[in-house]
């Protein structure tokens, strides 16, 4: 198996993160015996400097001549002033587009041992395993028409019944292989485009007799969410709406520091942490790189069938939160808080651990 990573770490405390699951991919891929080519571009602020485009022809070409995009984060203060086109964010909106990457998968999942890092209390967090399935290249983050005037302004929500049946499938297979529940969260109540969403999901879930369907307003499902997260097993939304469900979720599960993403389409995919550029800490050493490490590991999983590696890594992550071993995000008194590079090594000898046990018959594979 000879395939092609198309890298993107771009701006802030992208590079140091993607840096650490880039150390972590190679030194799995090795041991699991197979060859990864990675090919690095820039993408972002970083690339808006250097060629005055947040994203380049040659950077878009490169990820589409590739099997895999894994990507750090995009932004910052510095270009916050650009219009809307040249702006960073717009590179990750116009990528996901034109590679099709409708369906943006957001695990949300408590580590057993990071329980009481969340703000909410451990006896509501703890055990929960949920997962959000946001539609990613449709809804109001691209319907038109769209602008502003120096007196109003306007943007359009639309959803076709494609573009919310391919998503909503997803999530059905999803919950098949979980707990069987799909909680498919709108704004019925006033939007007639959420009144359509709820009613192609329900269209769709007549093939899925084996799932429980249940539809939950958008303020409702946010509240829940803080309530009893672990009320929750696949949440299917639309974009706008997701944006802010996932946020959510990664509050609860201690630090967006954590949680890692797949958005997926039907030729490409791309994995990203949840977390954005966070420039007040770039370049110190402290950023948390676990939710680029399990981007890495969802990327192993998702793209490349790997799904031991994958659990692997997940099981190394576990093993060093276990034994103490913190960021300062998610750090406490008597945790061993420790940098960037430092946690990665430590996660990397857990796996090296793990593997060793396993392949003596500690655990069965
Ligand atoms: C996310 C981010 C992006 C979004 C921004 C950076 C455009 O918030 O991936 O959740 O709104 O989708
Ligand atoms: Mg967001």
């Amino acid at each position: 198996m000879n395939k092609r990573i198309t890298l993107l770490p771009g701006d802030g405390i992208g590079p140091e993160v993607i840096g650490s699951a880039v150390k972590v991919l190679k030194y799995v891929i090795e041991k699991f015996g197979v060859e990864f080519e990675f090919v690095e571009m820039p993408i972002g602020g970083a690339s808006y400097d250097k060629y005055g485009t947040p994203l380049t022809d040659e950077t878009l070409q490169t990820c589409y001549d590739s099997d895999a995009v894994l990507l750090g984060a995009v932004g910052g203060y510095k270009w916050e002033n650009l219009e809307h086109s040249l702006k960073p964010e717009a590179a990750l909106l116009k990528l996901r587009k034109s590679l099709g990457l409708f369906a943006n998968i957001r695990p949300a999942k408590v580590y057993p041992s990071l329980a009481d890092a969340s703000s909410l209390k451990k006896e509501i967090v703890e055990g929960t395993n949920f997962v959000v399935f946001r539609e990613l290249t449709g809804g109001i983050y691209f319907g038109q028409p769209r602008g502003y005037t120096e007196e109003k302004g306007w943007n359009t929500m639309v959803y076709t019944r494609e573009e919310i049946e391919r998503i909503a499938k997803m999530a059905f297979e999803a919950a098949i292989k979980r707990k069987g529940m799909v909680t498919s969260v709108d704004k019925a109540n006033v939007l007639e485009v959420s009144q359509f969403w709820r009613k192609v999901v329900g269209d769709v879930s007549k093939d899925y007799p084996m799932v429980q369907l249940k539809n939950m307003y958008i303020d409702n499902a946010a509240m829940q969410i803080v309530r009893d997260p672990r009320q929750f097993d696949v949440i299917l939304t639309s974009n706008l709406f997701g944006d802010i469900l996932s946020d959510i979720s990664g509050m609860i599960t201690g630090s967006l520091g954590m949680l890692p993403s797949a958005s997926i389409g039907t030729k490409y995919a791309l994995y990203e942490p949840v977390h954005g550029s966070a420039p007040d800490i770039a370049g110190q050493n402290i950023a948390n790189p676990i939710a680029a490490i399990s981007s890495a590991a969802m990327m192993l999983e998702y793209s490349f069938d790997m799904s031991k590696a994958s659990e692997l890594i997940i099981d190394a992550i576990n093993r060093a939160l276990q034994e103490g071993y913190r960021t300062a995000d998610i750090g406490n008194e008597g945790d061993k808080i420790v940098g960037t590079k430092e946690i990665t090594n430590v996660i990397m000898s857990k796996f090296e651990e793990i593997y060793n046990e396993q392949a003596l018959g500690v655990f069965t594979l």
